[in-house]
């Protein structure tokens, strides 16, 4: 065949396969046998092995194959990526519903509303019709790259319908998920091998998406939907309705025709809600509510976005499913703060899909107002993300009954006296409980705080058990002679923990004050407190009137940061965490941006480094309000430099990027100011 030949045939076989791809995938209703579909493909295969140089990443053949990777690379988002606030009762939408007429001043306000999928969002990005990159949604303003993921995915298309509308460049939003027979089977096949079952398919979605590997994530059965267009260049569909419509025409898989209803006025949406939640467990897949959207994008864009979702839109969840089970035992378990919560252990039970045996009783309040005691029969519930919780007792006669449930007054697990504060009982250990202080580790060494990497439950419970950490300082005197006498330590993994230990010590402020597990300041007030005050010195000497005075933190907040700072044990440990050199870095992980001399530009890394991981250097860039990417390019502003480097060095050389050393990189991250001239 001659070459243009072989190209046409090329084309001619993609388009085909893509075409059934559709229509199997995202219509479901597919033209071709399984093995009419097999032979095109292999034709494909045959041909694309023939020509190697013939084939385009936008080839059916090329979801999988691709290397797996050291990491999930962070991108960020082209606009954050936001969530939406719930509501579940009717009263609720009729509010919501007045708030728009109110605000858009009129009488009359049209919706449009769809299932809303229990998966994982993600972010797709389509140049010139060619998928190019996708991302989960991460902290909402950066996300991971999972684009070699995503591409495995077979309703998701690699390259876009042509159509006049089609945009150069498009980014749409949608949500990953797992349909529940898909789910039941790859558990199946999972517990079979001896790996642990997913507990539920979100999970299962979310763990088969961020594989460093995309051979495992194409074993996953993952589907994609799409429900938002972000960026577009051209003119924009003006209704959401539209919107979906000129997504579908593009061959992108948006919800079901039957499952979405555009909805005149709010009694539609509350009908519709209805319906939906009574065919919910008849579906394929889960959905936990249905997203209710004004209709018109112009409306959309007048309404506007709050800090964290949008004024135009909702999610009108359902009520939460609710199964019978048997209490088998009341135990009381001592959180981080020491707070004694009592738990129920329950005869395992399935709530949708889950199955639970455990429940939450809150506190005692709680206990004595539902009343519950070993051996009742009960009802839980489980919403969403929601812990388990039981809903309430099916009664049955007293005297057949066991005596009421009482808190415990010693600490069940270090025997201190137990304090009370209302409903509140609480350990009164502090860091000589070992649950206080084994919570408190895990806290600081979280994915949010400290970030250390390694340092999981079972790791904590021994460095504990064993009185290697009796505080959080004690983490940073940990030798390597302690760590192999760990179970599940060697050398290696011992070394790897000591080096994520050592690269936790840069750290940005908020981390840092998220970290201490001050009770209230979560993420949020952390990030509010870093910003207000710029400095731990400040922090740690201001007083609660400097604290009210900020508009998000109220009195209890205020008390709770007080009380933190006026024990003197708390100042002992911070002051032990400096010496033994933790830094902590002004300014917030992803707040303070646009201000840094660094926001926006972009670090490479080659070679080995002595003082930094690659997470702690990761930390300390992203805090500098920069990124990291992993090849050089004419946009990379500055390329690292550590031991035994690689080919980027002249790769970096030839383009004139900017080279530091590791001590040119570090000076660099801790001034903001450039030190090579
Ligand atoms: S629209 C500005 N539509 O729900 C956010 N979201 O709680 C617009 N979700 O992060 C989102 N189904 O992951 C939208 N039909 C749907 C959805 C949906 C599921 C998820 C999405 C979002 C979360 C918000």
């Amino acid at each position: 065949m001659a070459h243009t030949d072989i190209f046409a045939k090329l084309i001619a076989l993609r388009d085909e396969i893509r075409r059934h791809d559709y229509l199997y995938y995202v219509k479901d209703r597919p033209e071709v046998s399984d093995s009419q579909y097999d032979l095109l493909f292999r034709e494909l295969l045959e041909l694309e092995q023939a020509h190697p140089e013939l084939v385009t990443p936008d080839s059916p053949t090329q979801r999988v194959g691709a290397p797996p990777l050291d990491e999930l690379l962070k991108v960020p988002h082209e606009q954050p990526m936001l969530s939406l606030d719930s509501i579940v009762d009717q009263g609720e939408v009729q509010t919501f519903d007045q708030r728009m007429k109110r605000e858009l001043e009129t009488t009359s306000v049209e919706y449009s509303a769809e299932p809303k999928f229990d998966g994982l969002s993600v972010e797709l990005v389509y140049d010139h019709g060619v998928f190019t990159r996708g991302a989960t949604r991460g902290d909402g303003t950066t996300g991971e790259d999972v684009t070699v993921n995503l591409r495995t995915i077979r309703s998701l298309p690699l390259q876009l319908q042509a159509h006049s509308s089609l945009p150069d460049h498009l980014v749409v939003r949608g949500e990953v998920y797992m349909r529940l027979d898909d789910f039941q089977s790859l558990n199946r096949r999972m517990t079979e091998r001896g790996d642990e079952a997913f507990a539920n398919p979100r999970n299962a979605a979310a763990g088969s998406l961020r594989q460093l590997d995309s051979a495992i994530t194409a074993t996953r059965p993952l589907v994609v939907t799409c429900y938002e267009i972000m960026a577009l260049s051209g003119s924009a569909p003006s209704t959401h309705w539209n919107e979906l419509e000129t997504m579908a025409q593009w061959g992108l898989p948006i919800p079901d025709h039957e499952r979405r209803r555009l909805c005149a006025s709010i009694d539609d949406v509350v009908t519709f809600h209805r319906e939906t939640d009574l065919v919910r467990d008849q579906l394929p897949y889960e959905i936990d509510g249905v997203v209710v959207k004004v209709n018109r994008r112009d409306w959309q864009s007048r309404l506007g976005m709050k800090s964290r979702s949008p004024r135009w839109a909702i999610a009108y969840k359902f009520a939460p499913r609710k199964e019978i089970t048997v209490v088998q035992d009341i135990v009381v378990s001592v959180g981080r703060t020491g707070t004694l919560t009592p738990v129920a252990l329950l005869k395992p039970v399935e709530v949708g899909g889950v199955t639970i045996s455990r429940a939450t009783l809150h506190n005692a309040d709680e206990v004595a107002r539902k009343d519950i005691r070993i051996n009742d029969t009960v009802k839980v519930e489980r919403a969403g993300d929601v812990i388990p919780a039981i809903a309430e007792r099916v009664p049955i006669p007293d005297e057949q009954r066991r005596d009421p449930f009482c808190m415990p007054d010693r600490c069940p697990v270090c025997g201190s006296t137990v304090g009370r504060e209302g409903a509140y009982f609480y350990c009164t250990g502090q860091s000589a409980c070992a649950a206080q202080l084994k919570g408190a580790i895990e806290h600081f060494a979280s994915k949010h705080a400290l970030h250390i990497d390694g340092l999981g439950k079972k790791t904590v419970a021994q460095l504990v058990d064993k009185k290697l950490a009796q505080s959080l300082a004690d983490l940073y005197r940990l030798k390597i002679d302690d760590l192999v006498t760990l179970d599940g330590f060697a050398d290696r993994s011992a070394r790897l923990l000591l080096d994520s230990i050592a690269g936790s010590k840069t750290v940005p402020l908020d981390r840092f004050l998220m970290g201490l597990g001050i009770r209230q300041v979560g993420q949020h007030i952390a990030k509010v407190l870093a910003r207000e005050f710029g400095s731990l010195d400040q922090i740690m000497s201001a007083d609660r009137d400097r604290f009210q005075q900020i508009r998000e933190i109220g009195p209890e907040i205020s008390e709770s940061l007080v009380a933190y700072w006026s024990e003197p044990r708390n100042r002992e440990v911070i002051a032990q965490l400096l010496e033994l050199g933790v830094q902590v870095a002004p300014g917030t992980a992803t707040g303070d941006r646009a201000t840094s001399s660094l926001a926006g530009k972009t670090f490479v890394f080659t070679g080995g480094l002595d003082h930094f991981t690659r997470d702690g250097a990761q930390l300390a860039v992203e805090a500098a309000g920069a990124r990291i990417s992993s090849s050089v390019s004419k946009k990379t502003s500055y390329l690292v430099v550590g031991r035994d480097p690689g080919s980027k060095l002249e790769q970096a050389r030839t383009l004139g990027v900017t080279i530091l050393t590791e001590q040119e990189f570090a000076s660099l991250i801790e001034t903001g100011q450039n030190v090579v001239s």
